[in-house]
């Protein structure tokens, strides 16, 4: 093996690595000795052994032109919290303040170092009161043929949300994609393919959930949704997961978690551990899009699903039938 990396495979590196920070999964990509556990913890499902080779995920073709500098101009527009997935770069010795744009953040410890605690004592989210007899129609309703922000002029469908108005267990995505788009329903793409088996493999169906997104309409080539936009889209979900009053809300992706947590920490600092979100627990994991990519990460991903699904008092099938077996 040559002492030195050759220029080309140097700036290759380099660009990749440049990508997972600003997907926030550097840190992640680096402790990327995940195997199967023999522990039974991660004996799960069909879904985890699956790797849909090729996968490229129709919903981010573009995934790759999430540039550091689209990230950096997100953050200097946010006026509320904006995902800096760059700061898995800093050494922990380092803690980066976060989010302050808030007033003060609580006193909670993480179980990650010495970072800022995930959630500002003070959520923007919070402080806004719930709204008394809301329901999903009201809602759509209000949102009519929504032309509040710039998606509008490039989108085909509004992506609502779908499933269960009275779920127990929601999960929140980023934003629609190009078949989102097109059929005007959340994750029915790739990515919604393997969200359908992972909702499968916790012994649920898609109707028993309800699925939604942060913003309703696709952002053009797929690409990360805007301040604006969260902004203007994130009342409707939040009335939607007031409405629901699910027990668990599953942020799939860091733009889901760190805009209902209102944090710019990157995802890997925080995924798998339980948070509150106006009196519910939240748990934050990859997005299936990452999954579809990376498809080592599942064993992580069922990880937290599993805790979710000990909350919901949902046992974890043992059986082939049901598509549990541990993974080869
Ligand atoms: N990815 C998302 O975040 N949401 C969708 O609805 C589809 C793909």
């Amino acid at each position: 093996m040559p002492d030195r990396l050759s220029d080309a495979l140097q700036d290759k590196l380099s660009k990749r690595l440049s990508f997972y920070d600003d997907i926030g999964i550097r840190q992640f990509y680096r402790n990327r000795t995940v195997t199967t556990a023999n522990d039974g913890s991660y004996s799960g499902a069909a879904w985890l052994r699956c790797s849909l080779p090729g996968a490229s995920d129709e919903h981010e073709p573009d995934f790759q032109k999430r540039t550091t500098e689209h990230v950096e101009t997100l953050r200097v527009e946010t006026q509320i919290a904006i995902p800096d997935t760059r700061e898995e770069t800093l050494p922990k010795s380092q803690p980066k303040p976060i989010v302050p744009q808030l007033p003060s953040f609580g006193a909670r410890s993480t179980s990650k170092g010495s970072l800022p605690p995930l959630t500002p004592k003070i959520s923007l989210f919070d402080s806004v009161s719930r709204i008394a007899d809301d329901s999903l129609l009201k809602i759509r309703t209000d949102l009519g043929e929504c032309a509040r922000c710039k998606l509008h002029t490039t989108r085909n469908k509004i992506v609502f949300g779908d499933g269960n108005p009275k779920a127990e267990l929601v999960f929140v995505g980023e934003g629609p994609g190009r078949d989102e788009d097109a059929q005007g329903l959340p994750f029915v793409g790739r990515a919604g393919k393997l969200l359908t088996q992972m909702i499968e493999a916790m012994g649920l169906q898609r109707k028993d959930v309800y699925i939604c997104n942060v913003v309703k309409c696709r952002p053009p080539e797929n690409r990360l949704p805007e301040h604006d936009e969260i902004k203007t889209c994130s009342p409707y979900l939040l009335r939607q997961l007031d409405a629901i009053a699910p027990k668990v809300i599953v942020c799939l992706g860091a733009c889901s978690a760190q805009t209902l947590l209102e944090t710019n920490r990157g995802i890997s600092h925080f995924r798998g551990e339980w948070q509150q979100f106006r009196g519910h627990k939240l748990m934050a994991t990859y997005h299936p899009a990452y999954l579809l990519r990376n498809p080592a990460a599942k064993s992580e991903v069922w990880k937290d699903l599993q805790k979710v699904m000990a909350v919901l008092g949902l046992e974890v099938k043992k059986s082939k039938a049901a598509g549990a077996e541990s993974p080869s």
